[in-house]
């Protein structure tokens, strides 16, 4: 299975980051992300056996932690757009270590995916986001996009 361990928005901050990517996507295009599955990656496992992920997720002792939402960026790469932290926190860079992120974490929140590059990028919305329990998704890869179906939900603090 494809999984991957992730924390998802309360609704309005969702609401709010989709508004501003709609708004974006007049002047750079592409695809915002639904509401509901706005999300931020703690460790994309790839595939991946669920029950040694369950147990990862289940063995994990942190924290809950407020993640920041302070700049909007264009990858090119990738062509996304996401938001996020200037800086990765301490505390994230851990619990995504101790979920199994094996590469370089980038904490981000893609917002339009198959974007032009945006003439500007406003800055984003300040959202309060606060991180107190984070899921195991299994992701599908569809036609229309990814579709998540989330296995196992985990407290933090
Ligand atoms: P993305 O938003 O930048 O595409 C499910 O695919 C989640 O895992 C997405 O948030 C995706 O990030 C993230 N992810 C991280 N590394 C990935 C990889 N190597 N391949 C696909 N998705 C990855």
């Amino acid at each position: 299975m494809r999984l991957f361990f992730a924390a998802w928005p309360p609704a309005g901050a969702a609401k709010a980051l989709v508004a501003w990517a709609r708004d974006l996507t007049r002047d750079c295009g592409g695809r915002p992300t639904p509401e509901e599955t706005v999300h931020l990656t703690l460790a994309f496992l790839g595939e991946a056996d669920a029950d040694v992920a369950r147990a990862t997720g289940r063995a994990v002792k942190a924290p809950g932690l407020e993640f920041r939402i302070e700049q909007a960026r264009y990858w090119a790469h990738n062509r996304i757009i996401w938001v996020g932290p200037r800086e990765v926190p301490e505390a994230l860079a851990s619990l995504a270590a101790a979920l199994g992120e094996t590469g370089r974490f980038a904490a981000h929140v893609t917002l339009i995916r198959k974007a032009r590059p945006p003439r500007v990028l406003p800055p984003p919305p300040a959202v309060a986001w606060p991180v107190r329990e984070f899921v195991l998704v299994r992701s599908r890869l569809g036609s229309r996009g990814a579709d998540y179906e989330v296995l196992e939900r985990f407290g933090l603090g």
